[in-house]
């Protein structure tokens, strides 16, 4: 992937047209989702289409403000058009009926859109110069439990849409040889956690987050009934003073480490290694870029990154595994097993602590 050029002059023009006018074409693509216009022609035959005065009178919406959306969507191949009557592409169908477009979508609208316009200026300073447009917080992480609706179902919709279909496959794979005792650094809301106690009913698990976030967590497991065998850490990781608790034999970080400059995971990876006993495992669970089987979902993640440098950090991304796996090296830590397509597509790097 990526490997060469792959646009001819003509298309390589087109594609700048489509990126000049992203956020009004992207802005269309909503509001035609929105206000029902692809539901309106999702509903008609597929021979027959429908005129703007039909998707009008479908919608509520006034006739100039149908044709503009269905003309924008005619350039967009969202809808096509034959004869005056308006018909739904394939395209059209995916923003409309595809849970991971929908997910993505509503989070590039609710979390990323105003704050992408200080892109350029997160990028120089180095800071998520867009959080501005969503709290008063140094970083997301210290408002993700808090921040405005619709922001805050939307990230929490995007980040559980990908570690959802994983913790499953995870879990299977720990059932091979399950830890007594495993801590769960990042814990978010407790969902990993709370498969873990409920698939292994002997494992005594550990939960590492902010404050906040771990709240969240002891409440839902706490609202599960199974607190009784969860500790919880409060702990900022980026606070050089903060150790990890030791005592557990196995340690997990899903979608964790991304959250971090490269500096930060070397820190980080540093306090696992000194947390973990000679032989500890330690289990990372992440997205890279380079690892997709498709050129869709790799795009997805280099876009991803963005949102790390505006809104999120300021000093993060989605990693490329070469760049990502050195910092396991880096940290003192063994690299055993890399496994790709974990839940689709996640990957899982197996460590140890290696022999001090
Ligand atoms: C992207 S979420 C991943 C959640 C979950 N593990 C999953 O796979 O869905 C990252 C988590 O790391 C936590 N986090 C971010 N910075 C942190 C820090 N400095 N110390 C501790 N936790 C932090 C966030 O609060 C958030 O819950």
């Amino acid at each position: 992937m990526f490997e060469n050029d792959p646009l001819s002059a003509l298309e390589a023009v087109s594609a700048a047209q489509w990126l000049a006018f992203a956020p009004l074409a992207f802005q269309a693509t909503a509001a035609m989702r929105e206000c029902g216009v692809l539901a309106a022609l999702d509903a008609t035959t597929p021979s027959k289409g429908k005129s703007i005065d039909e998707v009008a009178a479908a919608t509520g919406l006034s006739v100039y403000a149908t044709r503009v959306l269905l003309e924008a969507g005619l350039g967009l191949h969202i809808v096509w058009r034959r004869d005056g009557y308006f018909h739904l592409g394939k395209l059209g169908r995916v923003l409309l009926h595809d849970e991971m477009t929908r997910t993505n979508f509503d989070f590039t609208r609710d979390v990323c859109y105003h704050a992408a316009a200080h892109l350029d200026e997160s990028l120089r300073a180095g800071r998520p110069v867009g959080l501005q447009e969503i709290g008063p917080w140094a970083t997301l992480y210290e408002g993700l439990s808090i921040m405005p609706e619709p922001a805050r179902r939307s990230w929490h919709a995007f980040d559980h849409f990908y570690s959802d279909r994983a913790f499953p496959a995870l879990c299977d794979r720990l059932q091979e040889d399950p830890p007594a005792k495993l801590l769960d650094v990042g814990c978010n809301d407790g969902r990993w956690a709370g498969l873990c106690l409920q698939r292994f009913p002997a494992m005594q698990l550990g939960l590492v987050d902010l404050p906040l976030q771990l709240e969240r967590a002891r409440d839902s497991l706490a609202a599960a009934g199974l607190a009784a065998r969860a500790s919880f850490h409060p702990l900022n990781l980026l606070d050089p003073g903060c150790t990890l608790p030791s005592g557990y034999d196995m340690v997990c970080m899903s979608q964790f480490l991304d959250c971090f400059a490269d500096d930060e995971i070397v820190m980080i990876l540093g306090k696992v290694r000194d947390a973990l006993p000679e032989g500890g495992r330690l289990w990372i669970l992440e997205l890279f870029w380079d690892r997709q089987r498709f050129e869709a979902a790799a795009l997805a993640l280099q876009q991803t990154s963005l949102y790390f440098s505006c809104v999120a950090n300021g000093n993060s991304q989605m990693y490329d595994s070469k760049v990502f796996l050195e910092f396991i090296k880096r940290a003192g830590l063994e690299t055993c097993a890399v496994t790709d397509g974990i839940g689709g597509y996640h990957t899982l790097v197996q460590c140890r602590a290696s022999v001090r």
